[in-house]
């Protein structure tokens, strides 16, 4: 496995695989490389992810950087855990070929003055309440994807809304990329798991557990033939009243699962997600729900 910190080392390094990936590939192997975004603290989120990606693809890069401008100014950047010595092992392990662990300044170097920022899809549920979270992570991740210049691109399917902010990015500016979303992989009690879950003391994280409990009550409240909304969203929040009292709700929405606009009544599929502020940290889930399954 190769490190890379600068901007240079990365596209060296990919020259050079491509030129390996052209050769393997006359032989059957796979042509393609394969890109994990990370901000690191890797989990089996993101082990899976790389796990992926490795199946997947002939070349697998994973980036580690805490990005700055996708955090508000009371949020957790100061604090976000950096183990790098045990993500590097990890990394290794999981059969990584390049990681790309850029400074700050590699990224934002003095007199960077572009955002890229996507309308429409960002303004619900995260984008109202981490303003702009998502000009962030759409500028540093236009920026990781010119770097690195892969042909597939990871993200967990915890991070719903990004997933589709960065769909939506992809298309409108053309990148030659293909955006692939994982399943989100879960704590036996079914918590998401999350680097933050980290933060949380004994017992915000057993009411943390809930959050999906909330989900499955709605699944099965859909299943069961509920198709009003707001039933359910009435349903959920009472679930976390009552088993997450640690924590505040900052919203529960059932949606679209493509536009993100918020459904009424339960026609089709839709994606019901959730935000709940522990004292310690803030946690989202969400669960797609197929309405004909
Ligand atoms: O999902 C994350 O960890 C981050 O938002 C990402 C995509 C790496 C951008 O910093």
């Amino acid at each position: 496995m190769k490190k890379a910190t600068t901007i240079e080392q990365v596209r060296e390094a990919i020259g050079k695989a491509r030129e390996k990936l052209r050769q393997a590939s006359q032989q059957g192997g796979s042509n393609l490389i394969g890109f994990v975004p990370t901000m690191g603290a890797l989990h089996a989120g993101h082990f899976s992810l790389i796990d992926t990606a490795r199946r997947e693809c002939g070349f697998v890069v994973v980036s580690i950087f805490v990005n700055p401008t996708q955090f508000g100014p009371n949020e957790d950047y100061e604090r976000y855990p950096r183990p790098l010595e045990q993500d590097l092992a990890g990394c290794e392990s999981h059969g990584v070929d390049l990681v790309f662990v850029p400074t700050v300044e590699q990224m934002y170097p003095a007199g960077f003055s572009t955002t890229v920022r996507v309308s429409g899809v960002t303004e619900m549920m995260e984008g109202q309440f981490r303003p702009g979270h998502f000009d962030g992570v759409c500028t540093v991740v236009a920026k990781l994807f010119s770097i690195v210049g892969a042909d597939v691109a990871y993200f967990g399917a915890k991070d719903y809304q990004q997933a589709v902010v960065i769909k939506r990015m992809v298309a409108d500016l053309n990148l030659p990329i293909r955006i692939v979303v994982c399943p989100t992989i879960r704590e036996k009690d079914g918590l998401a798991i999350s680097s933050r879950n980290t933060y949380l003391d004994k017992h915000e994280r057993a009411q943390a557990a809930s959050l999906y409990g909330s989900l499955q009550l709605a699944e099965e409240l859909i299943h069961n033939g509920q198709r009003n909304a707001k039933e359910i969203i009435r349903a959920v929040r009472r679930h976390l009243a009552e088993h997450a009292p640690l924590g505040k709700i900052d919203y529960v929405a059932v949606v679209d699962p493509e536009s993100l606009q918020p459904i009424d009544e339960i026609k089709d599929d839709v994606v019901i997600a959730l935000a709940v502020r522990f004292p310690s940290a803030r946690l989202i889930d969400n669960i797609r729900v197929d309405v004909k399954s």
